[in-house]
């Protein structure tokens, strides 16, 4: 078994950025700037961000990272994203999901102006994705794809088998591991909650994507011998026996699944570092209007 490693890889392309983003600041003056809006104090969201804001860091991109309570009223966050979508000096931004419960997340993404849209969750973006134009991928589709690159990992003609249908992962890694690309021309099973015979569709798997939020939730006898699999699931458990109290596990029972496997992504340091790096491309390409003008 040979493990993915997403943290390295991740450090590789953000050391490559950072170089870039110092050629860009000497010929432009000024550095790439993202902002992130968190709603709210939910312990795993605030972590994300943090991770985010501190990437910024360090490849150069000036950060703003506005936090409003988890009562504010869907009218002040709507105010807060025209603020953005008008200010010259943000190239990016990301509204944080989830948002609680009284706030409308579809009416937040479409208030989000598509240019700067680098999490790539509006449906203008996400229809480009759709058909293969320029736009911005999906952080996290984005990051399994560069892994799936930096890995040589073929997908033509591969079985992929997705677990998983939400918006910002399942169903648009499906559609960019199917489309004629260089990380696509896969044939794609999108497997959800309804699916039935789960186990006989993923023993026939040869790349296995596990985005179904359930801590250990594929077994070792449901991925056959020398399958690749991808674990984008971050679940904290908790347990009195952990050194902290809790710890973080995947969506795969990776100490079983990792005897069965050929190349596997562990958690933490597989998927969650290249969909940082996933948000940090896109904030530059917005920054170089390299996407849209
Ligand atoms: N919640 C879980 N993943 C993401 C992500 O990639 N972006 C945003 N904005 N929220 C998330």
């Amino acid at each position: 078994m040979k493990l993915i490693d997403g943290k390295a890889v991740a450090a590789e392309i953000k050391n490559n950025l950072k170089h870039e983003v110092d050629a860009y600041r000497l010929s432009s003056g000024r550095s790439p700037h993202l902002a992130a809006i968190l709603v709210g104090d939910n312990p795993a969201s605030q972590a994300y961000v943090g991770n985010k804001v501190k990437s910024c860091g360090e490849v150069g991109f000036n950060s703003t990272l506005i936090r409003l309570d988890a009562n504010t009223s869907e009218d002040a966050l709507l105010h807060q994203i025209k603020l953005l979508n008008e200010d010259p000096d943000i190239d990016g931004f990301i509204v944080q999901l989830p948002l609680p419960d009284h706030i409308d997340e579809v009416k937040v993404t479409l208030a989000i102006d598509y240019k700067k849209d680098v999490d790539g969750f509006h449906p203008y973006n996400f229809g480009r994705m759709a058909q293969g134009l320029p736009c911005f991928l999906p952080a996290t589709p984005y990051g399994i794809t560069l892994l799936l690159e930096r890995y040589n990992i073929e997908t033509a003609g591969k079985h992929v088998v997705v677990v998983g249908r939400s918006n910002i992962v399942g169903t648009p890694i499906s559609i960019l591991l199917s489309r004629k690309s260089k990380t696509g021309d896969a044939t794609v099973t999108l497997t959800h909650s309804k699916t039935k015979n789960l186990q006989s569709i993923l023993l026939k798997a040869d790349i296995i994507i596990a985005a179904i939020g359930i801590p250990n939730f594929i077994k070792d006898d449901m991925v056959s011998q020398g399958a690749i699999v991808i674990d984008v699931g971050i679940n904290r458990i908790e347990s009195e026996s952990y050194t902290n109290g809790s710890k973080l596990v995947g969506d795969v029972d990776f100490e079983h699944v990792r005897y069965k496997a050929s190349m596997i992504t562990p958690v933490p340091g597989g998927v969650g570092p290249m969909t940082v790096v996933g948000l940090m491309l896109n904030t530059f390409k917005a920054a170089k209007k390299e996407v849209y003008q």
